[in-house]
């Protein structure tokens, strides 16, 4: 009888629906309003409530809660969404526990953290920064698309776009570093590569840019630590790369752990409402981080019925894992502290989430069994994350151009990171197929068949530490740590390097060091790593250091002392391949860091567009007494942000203006001429950066503002044009308003955010 009344319920679901489409004098938002709105005038107040609510699916927990009792929650209609669940047979039969056999038949929309890739792993979000390459950014968020879209996913928690100048927090990794500007192009491009240009179809996904708002800036890198800025520096700077996601038309946003200015994002109107809603025109709906609602009772704001209401009123709409809203609205609603409208206003936009996809018209348009088996971790979709990878590897250090390398003579690979599959993906690859990863090893031995030899030994742990390394050997990516002497494995790899003509160094950080939850307090490089690379340096024989982090290390040390680094991050499911492809001069290395490289983890934070204080230090001076510095260290960073070497040299010409004084809306060309003076072809990052001389208030030292990735052959020389407008020099003035001001302005160009060559211009 019940699966009658169901069924019954359902086809009125699709009329309700039908009636909407017919309204053809509707247009735009209203459309989707009146769709939505037929739909919500079957509900009780009890099922629309449940679309607020979104479990976890039982594969994954990220928090403190796992969801229980699911199936049967989904029959009473108190779910609306799910998450994490992986697979598209498990997602089918969700979706037909909810189409036929709840009361109304409402679909359940399907999220994952497709954060770098489905199953066909990109490098970490951080890593795939460093390409500066746009449009290849987009493609890895479309494939991406594609693949969990084939298996059932239709949403994914994903661009998190949080500015972090902090290596400290473990999350850098997920990032897109420390720039405004640039984290703006990639939270555009992700959006795009994601959403496409039709939601309704059945390979695109909806997005959500994360988190809102400010989660990249806790206080001493502590994860989930208080939020503490001036509103000046959120609208210039840490803001930027949200409201472009919204912009760029993203659906959906998660918000923050932490708090903002004294209120916990998840309860912050001013958050939600004023900013998102009001300023920045976002129309779609907001979901919290996981149990971010009843962690504001942690924050001290009150009991999970209070703190839900609160989060309601502020403009969340959906409520990950933490069942505040499932279990206490309704209650607040009989008591007046929540009312019928904002349910409603809720529980539509949620519903016209699940029409854009298309849910309406087949509940099943993501569960097909065919595109699981055959567009999923595609040889073709890994030779391009092979490519992407290769393209995101920074080249740090190349003494005597010991890179690339021959494929002959034999190679001693050492390293607790040589042999590791495991750990070649990085933190937050939910759905990824780690054994099935191209370690260091097997990229090496496939490059070079039978033409050199390599010689291995793990040399060290990854750390001193057991607990920590402990701490790290999780989510099925072991360490594999040793247990023998610190001692007899130095020595173990001294012989073996004493047999060899080169060494490649694996070392650096397991994939788990960073991510959620993996705050550290020290970021130099680890001490059991350095002393096995000042054995090996002993030997004489010249370190290439393949260098694996989700965060900048501080690595004085190895930069003074080793003769070649390469940058790889962690670099995805093909990430040994694209090692090789570089070590071995296949491709030439283009990455550019996109986030500062202290010397010292004391130096933190440090990031390349600060403002200039009172008594600065001169350029290249290191002390002087009763200026702004240190006794111990210079000002400067170890690798400052855009740094990026290659196999060959690039060198700049000066800057040409097509005017040095100039009017209100007039457009300025800047040109330089962009010369390869190397062996090899190559592409490099070329970045425009301005700084804005006199302000009303203080304006930073420089601030990127374009960039171009042009390729050269080998002796090609370029002329790199770029256009610059009154809307570059704009900027939050202290009553944030968005304006420019006339006067002196420096344009910059260069290979890096240090060295660049300048030119002024009068801007009236
Ligand atoms: C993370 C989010 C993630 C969510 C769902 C949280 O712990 O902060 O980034 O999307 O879990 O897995």
């Amino acid at each position: 009888m019940s699966r009658y009344i169901s069924t019954l319920m359902a086809v009125f679901v699709l009329l309700a629906y039908a009636c909407g489409t017919s309204d053809k004098s509707l247009t735009g938002d209203a459309r989707w309003v009146h769709k939505a709105d037929s739909v919500l005038a079957l509900m009780t107040l009890e099922e629309k409530i449940g679309q607020l609510n979104l479990p976890a699916g039982g594969d994954i927990t990220t928090g403190q809660a796992t969801s229980t009792g699911l199936g049967q929650k989904i029959k009473e209609g108190k779910v609306g969404g799910m998450f994490n669940l992986k697979g598209v047979e498990k997602i089918r039969e969700a979706q037909r526990v909810a189409v036929e056999e709840s009361r109304l038949g409402i679909p359940l929309i399907f999220g994952m953290d497709v954060i770098h890739g489905y199953e066909t792993l990109f490098p970490i979000p951080l890593g795939v920064s460093s390409t500066w390459d746009m449009e290849l950014i987009e493609k890895t968020a479309r494939m991406a698309a594609m693949e969990a879209s084939a298996d059932g996913i239709s949403w994914t928690f994903s661009p998190m776009t949080d500015i972090s100048r902090d290596p400290r927090w473990g999350r850098v990794s997920e990032g897109n570093g420390e720039d405004p500007y640039l984290g703006a192009r990639i939270a555009e491009a992700m959006v795009k590569g994601y959403q496409g240009d039709d939601l309704t179809a059945h390979n695109t996904i909806l997005a959500c840019v994360k988190h809102f708002a400010l989660y990249g800036a806790p206080e001493a890198g502590r994860d989930y630590h208080t939020v503490d800025m001036s509103r000046n520096r959120m609208y210039n700077e840490y803001f930027r790369p949200y409201k472009a996601a919204v912009e760029a038309g993203v659906g959906t946003v998660m918000t923050a752990f932490n708090d903002v200015d004294g209120i916990p994002a998840s309860g912050s109107k001013w958050l939600m409402t004023e900013v998102l809603r009001n300023q920045w025109g976002f129309n779609g709906f907001v979901v919290t981080d996981y149990t971010a609602i009843n962690e504001m009772i942690d924050h001290g704001l009150g009991d999970l019925q209070t703190v839900s209401a609160m989060a309601l009123k502020a403009g969340v709409e959906m409520d990950m894992v933490g069942e505040g809203f499932l279990t206490t609205l309704e209650k607040s609603l009989k008591e007046g502290k929540v009312t019928a409208a904002e349910i409603d206003e809720a529980c539509r936009r949620i519903l016209i989430a699940k029409f854009k996809l298309g849910l309406f018209d087949d509940p099943y348009r993501y569960c097909n069994t065919d595109r699981a088996k055959n567009e999923i971790f595609t040889a073709e979709n890994r030779q391009f994350a092979r490519e992407v990878a290769a393209q995101s590897l920074v080249l740090l250090k190349n003494e005597n151009q010991v890179l690339p390398l021959q494929k002959k003579g034999t190679i001693a690979l050492i390293g607790p990171l040589a042999d590791n599959r495991e750990n070649m993906a990085g933190t937050w690859s939910v759905a990824g197929r780690f054994p099935e990863a191209v370690s260091l090893k097997d990229g090496l031995e496939k490059a070079l068949g039978n033409q050199a030899r390599i010689l291995q030994a793990r040399g060290a742990n990854i750390v001193y530490d057991a607990d920590l390394e402990a701490r790290v050997s999780i989510f099925g990516k072991p360490t594999r740590r040793d247990s023998r002497s610190p001692e007899a494995m130095i020595q173990e790899a001294v012989n073996i390097a004493r047999q060899s003509d080169v060494i490649i160094a694996a070392m650096g950080e397991a994939a788990e060091m960073s991510g959620e939850s993996s705050s550290l307090t020290d970021i130099e490089f680890p001490a059991s790593q350095r002393e096995l690379l000042k054995a090996l340096k002993a030997t004489g024989k010249p370190i290439v250091m393949v260098m694996f982090t989700g965060r900048p290390r501080a690595m004085t040390w190895e930069q003074e002392n080793l003769d070649a680094i390469l940058n790889v991050w962690f670099a995805g499911s093909e990430a040994g391949d694209a090692i090789a492809d570089v070590l071995f001069g296949d491709v030439n290395p283009s990455g550019k860091l996109t986030m500062t490289f202290p010397r010292t983890t004391g130096q933190i934070p440090i990031y390349y567009n600060h403002k200039n204080t009172g008594r600065p230090l001169d350029e290249g001076a290191w002390f002087e007494k009763f200026r702004t510095n240190y006794l111990d260290v210079p000002n400067e960073p170890l690798y400052p942000f855009g740094y990026g070497l290659s196999y060959t040299t690039f060198s700049y010409g000066d800057i040409n203006l097509s005017s040095r004084q100039l009017e209100g809306d007039q457009k300025l060309t800047a040109s330089i001429e962009l010369s390869n003076t190397g062996k090899y072809d190559g592409a490099e990052v070329v970045q425009l950066y301005i700084r804005d001389v006199v302000g009303s208030i203080t304006r930073p030292m420089r601030e990127l503002k374009g960039f171009q990735k042009v390729h050269l052959k080998a002796g090609e020389s370029k002329t790199i044009r770029f256009e610059i407008t009154t809307e570059d020099l704009k900027f939050y003035n202290y009553d944030i308003e968005y304006v420019w001001e006339p006067g002196e302005f420096e344009i910059m160009i260069g290979g890096n955010s240090s060295d660049v060559k300048m030119a002024s211009v009068e801007w009236k």
